[in-house]
């Protein structure tokens, strides 16, 4: 059976990959602190199992992980894909005026659950002729500087960097596993809705970000989902260490 396992599915672009999944025959692991009763009622080809977790939480991360792994273990497993699609923009402020609780779980969230995931992962699958495909997901934001945006474009740079070298390691160790990047651009999110709701003193370009919302600019979730799930449907065609943008389908 194939399955996957998406952190991030109780909303936005997280539970719109997992019901194209679910639709394409594909057995849906989720984690997310809220639950997604749409996705668990769904009757669709694949199931879906969802697993309630608070990924700023680095031991409650392990564990549940080591839990999924166990799951997974029992399973006749043909292909396993794990979208690291979970994450938080704020604090959305400027340096010198952040909380550090809120700074600790958004560099939890965004950056160190991905790669204590990433490293179980690799670990849990060390001996077996499985190819893993794991998808992280990222943000123009890691590629500029945005007043306001220091912990989100920092943990997005950080996943960039450890995604590609973590490519560069399975390249040259010659597992057959690839890791790459998917940019979703602009959707019409949770994410989103916080962004406008910023101060401008916290944020100076929140008045662009109401114009995307006002002049119809954010894509909706399952428009890119589409683009992500298409590519990984096709896993021969998944580059290890590539960045996968929307924005080069939609031009
Ligand atoms: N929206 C955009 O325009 C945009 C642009 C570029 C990149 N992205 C990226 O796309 C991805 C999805 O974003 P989105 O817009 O779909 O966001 P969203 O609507 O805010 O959804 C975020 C998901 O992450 C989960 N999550 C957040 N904190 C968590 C925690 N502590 N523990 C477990 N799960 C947690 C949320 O679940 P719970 O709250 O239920 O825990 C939710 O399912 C993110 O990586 C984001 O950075 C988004």
């Amino acid at each position: 059976m194939k399955y996957a396992v998406i952190t991030g599915t109780s909303k936005g672009l997280g539970a719109s990959v997992a019901k194209q999944l679910m639709e394409a025959s594909v057995h849906v692991i989720g984690l997310a602190r809220g639950k997604n009763q749409e996705l668990e009622n769904a009757d669709l080809p694949g199931s879906y199992k969802h697993y309630q977790v608070d990924l700023s939480d680095i031991e409650q991360t392990e564990a549940t992980f080591q839990n999924i792994i166990s799951f997974l273990k029992g399973q006749l497993v043909e292909s396993l894909q794990l979208v690291q699609n979970a994450a938080l923009v704020s604090p959305i402020e400027q340096a010198g005026k952040q909380d550090i609780a809120q700074l600790t779980a958004h560099v939890h969230v965004n950056l160190l659950a991905p790669m204590v995931v990433t490293n179980l992962w690799l670990d849990a699958w060390r001996d077996t002729d499985l190819s893993l495909v794991i998808a992280n997901v990222t943000s123009g934001a890691a590629n500029r500087s945005v007043y306001g945006w220091n912990a989100y474009g920092s943990t997005k740079a950080g996943l960039d960097r450890y995604t590609n070298t973590v490519a560069l390691e399975q390249e040259m160790l010659g597992t057959g596993h690839k890791v790459f990047l998917f940019d979703p651009s602009i959707m019409d999110t949770d994410m989103q809705g916080e962004i406008r709701s910023a101060d401008p003193s916290q944020f100076v370009d929140v008045d662009q970000f109401k114009n995307y919302k006002a002049e119809n600019k954010l894509r909706d979730t399952d428009v890119v989902a589409k683009v992500l799930v298409d590519r990984l449907l096709n896993e021969a065609s998944i580059q290890n260490g590539e960045y996968y943008s929307v924005k080069n389908i939609f031009k």
